[in-house]
Parts: structure tokens; sequence; C-alpha cells
């Protein structure tokens, strides 16, 4: 199974795919980020996977930046799309054009805070539990199907950051096993 990770930040979850792609299922055919600044690129370098780099701000529509995304895919085809932290929501064309290959994973107990700040609105909220979603793509956001969840208890003393750690030490662990489920 071929699959391609977009991001488009420091990249812990591209490095845990690019790194457990030798003990399971999958092969990283490229990457794509739209942040000619993300810290995923040296990733890629040091795991020798090809990045190709696209600024969104160099677009005036979402429509016409993914038109370019859409011709990287179309030249490398891969069998799965996976957002690891890709920070840009997707037209609903690519989406369309991609029906059931693009997975996300979210850090929230979804369908709990979708879009952005899930660590601070369930600390805000008080939540006992926290977590993280691995889900279908569809034109919603954040709502397509879920493929797996994990969820932990909210301590006393947790601050936003220890929440952010917690959640991607957990999507680490489960994001790479699950893309190797997914045929
Ligand atoms: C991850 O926690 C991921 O769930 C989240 O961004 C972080 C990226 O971390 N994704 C989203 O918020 C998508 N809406 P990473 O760059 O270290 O993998």
């Amino acid at each position: 199974m071929k699959i391609v990770v977009f991001f488009s930040g420091t990249g812990t979850n591209l490095e845990s795919i690019l790194r457990e792609q030798k003990n399971y299922d999958y092969e990283v055919i490229g990457a794509f980020t739209n942040n000619p600044n993300a810290k995923g690129i040296e990733i890629c370098d040091k795991y020798e996977t090809e990045c190709k780099i696209i600024d969104h701000k160099d677009f005036n529509s979402r429509e016409d930046f993914d038109k370019n995304i859409s011709i990287f895919l179309d030249q490398i085809n891969p069998d799965y799309i996976i957002l690891a932290g890709y920070m840009r929501i997707i037209s609903k064309s690519l989406v369309d054009d991609w029906e059931g290959q693009i997975i996300n994973i979210h850090p929230s107990l979804l369908p709990k805070y979708p879009g952005l700040d899930t660590h601070k609105k369930a600390l805000q909220a008080k939540d006992k539990m926290h977590g993280t979603t691995i889900h279908y793509v569809i034109s919603e956001l954040d709502a397509g199907p879920i493929i797996r969840q994990e969820s932990f208890e909210i301590e006393l003393n947790d601050t936003i950051e220890s929440l952010t750690n917690k959640v991607k030490e957990i999507e680490n662990k489960i994001y790479p096993e699950t893309i190797s489920n997914l045929i």
C-alpha cells in the first residue's frame, strides 16, 4: 500500500509513520507540506523521502492551491493520503476526487471539538477525558467516519502543553498501526 503524508508543522506523526514503515504494510512514496518553514521537511530529508512544498500563501483561492495539490497527487498516485498535522482545509472537489482515501488524525475525541485549540477547549470545559481520533475525511470539517479513537484521563495539573504532548505520544503509536490496517 502506497501512502503520501501531508503535514504543516513539527512532524512527530510524520516521523513515526516514516520510522515504522519498515515494521508495517505500507510504503511512504512522498510527503507534502503547505509550509516552507515546517520542521517536518528536515524529517523527510532524514528518511530520504521526497517532500513537495507548495506554499498556500502563493495562491488567491483554496481551489487554485488545491488544483496544484491535485496535479502532484495524480503524478504519484497514492492509495491513501495521510493527513498528519496538516492544518489546511481541503476543498470539496479534492476531497471528492479522493473519496475514501484521505485519512486524518485530530487531537480530540470527535465529535467533540472539531477545528482548532482542542486541548484548551477540553481544559476549559473541565472534561474528565481527552484523546485523539483517526477518521476518514469528508468535505465537512473533522466529521468523517471514525476509524479509531484513544482516550485518557485528564489530570488536575494538566496544561495545554502537557495535553499536547500526551496526545501526540498516543498518536505517534497508533497512527502507523492504523494506517497499516487500512486495506
Ligand atoms: C497532532 O496532534 C494532530 O492531531 C494535530 O496536529 C498535531 C500535529 O503534530 N492535527 C490537527 O490539529 C488537525 N486538525 P505533529 O506535527 O507533531 O505530527
